[in-house]
């Protein structure tokens, strides 16, 4: 078909774009899966290494398989000395996304087989670009409070090194779990914004890094993984759960749109919230810290009640990692460097079944013009 048709869908709301493997949604249930299996069920048993070799393998690692593939991770850790000297150069008002943009980037440019588009290498891409972001992203949150970064510790998990890298401090086993499973429901979600950007750059057969640093400049936007860091602005703003209800009425009287809240697919509720409004909870009283979830809980009942809008995966997300000691500016960035998972997914899947991704507009400005 060349012509296109005359219907322009807002948003693209609805629309098939492609044909995939890797995550299902059913937004009237909520249903979400990761390659068949029950985002409820991969929460409460896998770790992210599990999660990470299932999206792009499409089956989990044997007994074999899984300690080879963490260990594989592990040494894909540590960054070279230009990345760090990069971070350094970034002008500290920068937005640590700029930062993470500009490293990937760098990262790149940095490798000779950058252009190799083969499913091998570009499996090698996505499995450092997954051990490395992490580092990348803990050395930012340290250098920006003027602390120096410290370097992965390979006897570590994913999860834990990360926390590690954070803090200096061996995280204990809830820490790492709640951040573990929050690492998993960021993984993958189907043909969000950030992951459809990878696709098209992907489609023009470009590099995995060039698709990657569009996905970053995607989950930049406040309209998609940005808006993580606006939500604990926002219940920071908040600051008493006696006030949440009477907030939220008056920022919807002045036609606010409120981070964390709605949601294109999800219209009865958010799966990946119902698991983490959970963990928010628990890690509130095990910090002796509810207020963050007490207002939130106040907040979503009354914008359930007034204007039946849903929390999304952002909402309970936010006091967990504020919990979990990330300062808020690098919120987005502990996001996309989970993402990069289900980015690289796409990544090969569309490599592997390619067509230039060219949509047509339909046009509504002036014809015929003359210039004289
Ligand atoms: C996620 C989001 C971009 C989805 O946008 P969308 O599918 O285009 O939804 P719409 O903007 O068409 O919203 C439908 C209605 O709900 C309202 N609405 C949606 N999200 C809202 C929000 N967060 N706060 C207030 N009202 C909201 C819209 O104003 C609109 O109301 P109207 O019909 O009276 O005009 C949108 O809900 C949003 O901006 N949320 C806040 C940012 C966020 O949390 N993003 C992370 C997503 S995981």
């Amino acid at each position: 078909m060349s012509e296109a048709t005359e219907q322009v869908i807002s948003g693209l709301e609805g629309i098939l774009a492609c044909e995939s493997s890797i995550a299902y949604i059913d937004g009237s249930i909520p249903e979400l899966s990761f390659r068949g299996y029950d985002i409820h069920d991969i929460a409460q048993t896998l770790t992210f290494e599990q999660v990470a070799f299932l999206l792009w393998h499409d089956r989990l690692p044997n007994a074999t398989e899984l300690p080879a593939f963490s260990t594989d991770l592990t040494q894909r850790r540590a960054i070279p000395e230009q990345i760090l000297t990069l971070l350094r150069a970034i002008p500290p008002q920068a937005h640590p996304m700029a930062g993470l943009r500009t490293a990937v980037s760098m990262l790149g440019a940095m490798d000779p087989r950058a252009d190799d588009i083969s499913p091998e290498d570009n499996l090698r891409k996505a499995k450092d670009l997954t051990a490395k972001m992490p580092t990348i992203v803990a050395a930012q949150a340290r250098l920006q409070r003027g602390q120096e970064p410290i370097a992965p510790d390979a006897g570590l998990s994913h999860a834990a090194n990360y926390c590690y890298m954070l803090s200096g401090e061996r995280p204990d086993a809830t820490t790492t779990r709640t951040f573990d499973t929050t690492l998993i429901l960021y993984a993958e979600h189907e043909t969000n914004a950030s992951t459809f950007a990878c696709r098209v750059v992907t489609g023009t057969e470009a590099d995995l890094y060039s698709a990657v640093v569009a996905g970053i400049g995607a989950i930049k936007g406040p309209l998609h993984g940005g808006a993580i860091d606006d939500v604990m602005r926002m219940l920071i703003e908040i600051d008493d759960p006696e006030r949440a209800a009477g907030f939220i009425d008056e920022a919807l009287a002045a036609r606010r749109k409120l981070p964390g809240f709605g949601h294109r697919v999800y219209r009865a509720g958010d799966p990946r919230a119902r698991q983490l409004r959970t963990m928010a909870e628990k890690l509130g009283q095990a910090r002796g810290d509810n207020k963050w979830f007490a207002i939130a809980t106040v907040a979503e009942q009354r914008m359930r009640e007034t204007k039946g809008i849903i929390a999304n995966v952002d909402y309970f997300a936010a006091p967990v990692l504020y919990h979990l000691g990330f300062p808020l500016n690098v919120f987005t960035n502990v996001i996309a460097s989970t993402r990069i998972v289900g980015w690289s997914a796409h990544i090969l899947e569309q490599y592997a079944n390619n067509r230039l991704i060219r949509p047509r507009a339909r046009y509504v400005g002036q014809r015929g013009r003359k210039l004289n």
